[in-house]
């Protein structure tokens, strides 16, 4: 097939996205009209300069960069700023629901209230249902490298916003941060009837895939990629269908894959592990959803099928009521290919 076709058939195929960081989503543009704003005086000159720090070879070394630029964030309105931007993107690639992150301790850590975070995020959620009539769930992301009782703080605030945040996550650096310091609060969540996830096998190994799975009882598991190396484990998330919401330009950028063309996505396909495609921390990795698909389509010659596959996998998994994912797939039917 030629590749402009898969292109347009990419960018046109209404999709979900469900591993997104909001903190990731920001611009260096839209960084320095925020900064100049707040009166804050940035490292960087320029908007090219402060690009061309973007170079990290591990997880660590880009965790560093990416919360400096979410210094600048102080006000409702520089959150929402930041999420409308990335929703009018997001509205421009057909995503028609997205899961979102956000990591409250980066913020409340330096004095900003919990309060500005979610309030100023989703008025924005608010305003692209409204507007585009694009849904979406909001996911409180624990740092993993603070200790469980900061967490626990942290989700204390839950209590105050429960018509606003639907999910737990877990991020930030992995290894030495096994999923099982957060077991208390994650059971705590589940009882609270909040929905759950953790990034696992990203660069951390098997055993916190495990880990994330039996002690923590996530529904979904973010990037997972190590878990093809145990195939007890594969056979337990093909099993139990549990979605892998895997980010192939991150995981280049952060050296996880060397080269595109070593991806597992299809891999992952071809065992029959309900694997998605997002854009985890796009304004960093290069590169928004449609980029992640189109880029990895072609290095790893996926077919349309295989698209739709990965796109219907999305909805699947997604947080959304029944009546929404019934909804969604539906609109999904035109799109699938005639064999
Ligand atoms: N991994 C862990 N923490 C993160 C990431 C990631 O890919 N992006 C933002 N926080
Ligand atoms: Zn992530």
């Amino acid at each position: 097939m030629e590749n402009i076709v898969l292109k347009e058939y990419i960018n046109n195929i209404p999709k979900a996205e469900l591993h997104l960081h909001i903190e990731g989503t920001f611009e260096p543009d839209l960084i320095f009209k925020i900064a100049d704003r707040n009166k804050i005086k940035l490292d960087h000159n320029s908007v090219e300069e402060l690009h061309s720090a973007y170079n990290f070879n591990n997880l660590q070394e880009f965790l560093n960069i990416y919360y400096t630029g979410a210094k600048v964030l102080l006000t409702d309105e520089d959150f929402y700023d930041l999420t409308w931007a990335y929703l009018e993107k997001a509205h421009s690639q057909n995503v028609i629901h997205t899961e979102i992150m956000f990591d409250p301790q980066t913020h409340t850590d330096k004095g900003i209230s919990f309060d500005t975070v979610v309030n100023g995020i989703y008025s924005a959620l608010k305003d692209a249902e409204k507007e585009f009539g694009m849904t979406s769930k909001l996911i409180l992301s624990i740092l993993r490298h603070l200790p469980q009782e900061a967490a626990f703080e942290t989700y204390e605030n839950f209590f105050n916003h429960r018509d606003k945040i639907n999910v737990l996550g877990l991020d930030s650096s992995e290894i030495g941060n096994p999923p099982s310091k957060f077991q208390e609060l994650f059971t705590r969540a589940y009882y609270d009837g909040l929905k759950l996830t953790a990034h696992a096998g990203e660069e951390g190994p098997p055993d916190y895939v495990w880990e994330a799975l039996d002690t923590l009882k996530v529904n979904r598991i973010d990037h997972g990629n190590r878990s093809l190396e145990d195939e007890d484990l594969v056979e337990k998330i093909v099993n139990n269908q549990i979605a892998l919401t895997v980010c192939p330009l991150s995981n280049l950028k952060l050296q996880v894959v060397d080269d595109l063309r070593d991806h597992p996505l299809k891999t992952m396909l071809d065992k029959g592990i309900k694997a998605t495609v997002n854009s985890d921390d796009p304004a960093y990795f290069g590169g928004y959803i449609n980029d992640n698909f189109i880029k990895t389509a072609e290095a790893l010659d996926l077919t349309e099928d295989e698209i739709y596959k990965l796109v219907k996998n999305s909805f699947e998994a997604s947080f959304a009521d029944e009546k929404r994912k019934n909804e969604m797939i539906q609109l999904l039917e035109k799109y699938k290919v005639n064999n």
